[in-house]
């Protein structure tokens, strides 16, 4: 994973600026401009793009200072992103989301809200002039997410946002790309997979398919995969997944992948071909398992152009030779066309951004008076 990306300003032509009718009309009931944010709070990383042309992303985590030391060291109470992830040992890291949805475990459910709540402002505060815009924001959530999940994410949004819209992430990734019928679309996140068909109208319950398995189980399986074939080899799970990101494949690609890890403090090369292709084609049966679900239970008619159609983003779709493998996996239904989208980091961000310019009043949750 690489640094989190800088707040950076796209060209007027890169985006739309046009509130909804629905964000205009209670632009002018307040008195104040409405800007629109879209939002991908994902597992591993959260992309923001707003209707001003702003794009941000940044690692999902966020750090606290351990004690004196460190909060004299950074000279701030809270690091978000890639800067908490690289002071790890001087700071307490939350990473508040688990399989794609704020992590509710007993012991870390008031503290991941309110890490998911500081990171928001943070991003936010790039974006806004200071608090004096009504903020409307579209958020994506995986596909299945339960409803508790969503009541919990709105409400922790309560303060943040005026209104709000929760959208499937693979729904958003479809309708930034234009994509709004005959395709079956797969976001392949740190989490979950999640996979929607499109067909012309709104996605519903049995279009869509969240898998709990994604770039984080094949960085544990990685991990595992090593430990056991080198034992006296040292590394973390953060190696393994910077390793993953830079090597991952899944085709039948000769070149040996050697890493380089310590020995008692001491570096080594390693041979770590074998178990980069099975940790990465770890997620593969469930993936194609649900792509033959929701091909297999469409309307016979248009089956075809379903599979000929067949769209990835998200990160893990960066993998060398995914494509191929999913296309291999459509023989059995007849063949079909599988492309990975260009720009995974912000497709999901630049498509809630478009739903929230496009749908109407009705769409949106309002949180404020
Ligand atoms: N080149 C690459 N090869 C393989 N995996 C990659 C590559 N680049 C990123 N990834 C993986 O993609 C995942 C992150 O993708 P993405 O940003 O779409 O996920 P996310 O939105 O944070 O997660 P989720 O959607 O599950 O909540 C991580 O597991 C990351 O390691
Ligand atoms: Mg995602």
């Amino acid at each position: 994973m690489g640094e989190a990306i800088k707040p950076r300003r796209t060209s007027v032509a890169e985006t739309t600026t046009a509130p909804a009718d629905g964000a205009s009309a209670a632009a002018s009931a307040h008195k104040k401009p409405t800007l629109l944010v879209g939002i991908d709070l994902g597992t591993s990383r959260t992309a923001l793009a707003a209707g001003n042309g702003l794009r941000m992303c940044v690692s999902t985590c966020v750090g606290k200072p351990k004690d004196v030391v460190s909060e004299k060291l950074f000279g701030k109470r809270l690091l978000f992103g890639d800067e908490a992830l690289n002071n790890r040992m001087a700071v307490e890291l939350v990473r508040p989301l688990g399989d794609g949805v704020i992590d509710t475990s007993p012991k870390k459910k008031e503290e991941n809200i309110t890490a998911v709540q500081a990171l928001l402002r943070h991003m936010l505060s790039h974006a806004t002039s200071d608090g004096q815009e009504v903020i409307y924001g579209v958020i994506g959530m995986p596909a299945r997410a339960s409803v508790d999940n969503k009541r919990l994410l709105i409400d922790a949004l309560r303060d943040i946002f005026d209104a709000v819209m929760i959208v499937s992430e693979p729904f958003t990734v479809a309708y930034g790309l234009d994509i709004l019928t005959d395709a079956l679309v797969l976001d392949i996140g740190a989490g979950t997979m999640d996979l929607c068909r499109m067909h012309g109208s709104l996605p519903g319950e049995d279009d869509q398919v969240t898998i709990d398995k994604a770039g984080n189980y094949v960085d544990r399986t990685l991990y595992a995969l090593i430990q056991k074939r080198y034992p006296e080899a040292q590394f973390s799970i953060n190696m393994i997944k910077l390793i993953k990101e830079k090597h991952g494949y899944v085709s039948d690609k000769e070149e040996r992948i050697e890493v380089q890890f310590t020995v008692d403090g001491r570096p080594r090369m390693f041979d770590i071909t074998k178990e980069l292709k099975e940790a990465c084609l770890s997620i593969v049966p469930d993936l194609t398992e649900a792509i033959y679900k929701l091909i297999g239970s469409f309307d016979p008619e248009f089956q075809k152009r379903l599979r000929g159609n067949v769209v990835v983003g998200g990160g893990g779709s960066q993998m060398i030779g995914l494509a191929a493998i999913i296309e291999k996996s459509l023989d059995e239904l007849g063949g079909g066309a599988v492309r990975i989208i260009d720009e995974p980091v912000y497709a999901g961000a630049n498509g809630a951004l478009k739903i929230a310019v496009e749908m109407p009043e009705s769409f949106w949750e309002h949180l404020k008076d």
